[in-house]
């Protein structure tokens, strides 16, 4: 029987829900590297090498296409990693009852931000997980995709009626900071309900991980830095499609520091970002702009085709997207040829960088997509 067309925007049909696992803090529409990608050759293979959640890794998917993604952040690499497995919501329960049935309790971290944040025997199931990835050398794709679910689990808002997430009350998008949801949540008299962690999952397993979900296709998300990875993957990318960082954004691992936590790092806010691109001044930001373009060429077969989605904070940025991409491509000199640069409209639904920082501006930022064309 043939298959319907994909609604690329419906966020919920089943062939797509997988997107979906866990929020990332400026992710870009699916629809973008979608679209994109309809004018690629069924062996071309894609790359991304500012991936974040895995959009453009998914959308690869969804087209039969190979892919590969480079993100510095623990975080991003750990969801991107499970955009590209095909596991079931079976293999998933078992695997999450056994590692609550057989791990041995570990301890809790301490302190008011702790108690609140979750009941203490959902904190403690949390715990044991945590200290299962942390402890395993090699995940397989199991605990990648468990690992993926209980990141998007791990906070978001309290339902009326079902639990959908672990914690109290909190954006799901990013943890808030310690004091700030601690004052928060006793002002508001919030405690942390016990969720049936296993039960939870479970039925996140079965809502992302179902029939319709395309099999899985070849590829790899690596946690590195896109300026300077080595030639870990093929040579042969046909297709890159990327959105750096807005010059001024650098707190993604700050802002997502709870999951950075799941993952092993610390219960405090860490607030280095050491292995982010520079953004101490436009200058500095534009030479590692130009670092990521010069290394992705080295990955890439001729002709290869960049399409890049960038915009910029005015309050941050005195040179405008289009200004700064256009030179970061000069100063990369590595045969990237700009062949078109248009704007990419009003930021539609939610999460877009562009909507992230519209507090601050008060106004939408324009974001623009480049087209460039290795010519060497
Ligand atoms: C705008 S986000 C990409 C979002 C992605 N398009 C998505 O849909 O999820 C930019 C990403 O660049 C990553 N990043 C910043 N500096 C990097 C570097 N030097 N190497 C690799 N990734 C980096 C950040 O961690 C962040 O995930």
């Amino acid at each position: 029987m043939k298959k319907e067309p994909i609604q690329i925007h419906n966020r919920s049909h089943p062939r797509l829900r997988l997107n979906t696992i866990c929020p990332y803090f400026t992710m870009f529409p699916l629809a973008f590297p979608f679209q994109t990608l309809q004018r690629a050759r069924k062996t071309d293979l894609v790359y991304d090498p500012f991936c974040g959640r895995g959009t453009t890794n998914f959308a690869a998917r969804l087209l039969g296409l190979n892919s590969y993604g480079v993100d510095s952040n623990p975080i991003a690499q750990a969801v991107a990693q499970s955009k590209l497995l095909y596991v079931s919501e079976k293999e998933i329960d078992a695997r999450c009852r056994a590692v609550l049935a057989e791990m041995p309790d570990t301890d809790l971290p301490q302190g008011e931000y702790w108690e609140l944040a979750y009941h203490p025997e959902t904190l403690a199931e949390v715990c044991k997980l945590r200290k299962y990835f942390m402890t395993k050398t090699l995940l397989d794709d199991i605990d990648i995709s468990l690992r993926a679910i209980i990141l998007g689990i791990l906070h978001g808002p309290k339902m009326k009626t079902q639990a959908s997430y672990l914690s109290n009350q909190m954006p799901r998008t990013f943890a808030t900071k310690p004091n700030y949801s601690v004052q928060y949540w006793i002002k508001n008299g919030l405690i942390a309900d016990k969720v049936d962690l296993a039960s939870l999952v479970k039925r996140k397993a079965a809502y992302v991980f179902n029939e319709e979900l395309p099999r899985k296709v070849g590829g790899q998300i690596i946690l590195g830095d896109s300026r300077s990875i080595a030639d870990s993957f093929d040579q042969d990318i046909g297709w890159v499609i990327t959105s750096p960082p807005y010059f001024g954004m650098s707190t993604y691992e700050q802002d997502q520091w709870l999951r950075n936590w799941f993952l092993g790092g610390s219960d405090q806010v860490n607030y280095s970002s050491a292995s982010q691109l520079k953004h101490g001044s436009e200058t500095t930001f534009i030479n590692d702009l130009a670092k990521v373009w010069s290394n992705t060429a080295l990955k890439c077969k001729p002709n290869a085709k960049m399409v890049i989605r960038f915009g910029a904070l005015p309050s941050l940025s005195v040179k405008t997207p289009r200004e700064i991409i256009k030179e970061s491509l000069v100063i990369a000199d590595c045969g990237w040829e700009l062949k078109a640069l248009r704007s990419a409209g009003k930021p539609f639904p939610a999460k877009r960088q562009a909507n992230q920082f519209k507090g601050q501006t008060g106004t939408y930022v324009e974001e623009i997509d480049v087209y460039a064309t290795l010519t060497i």
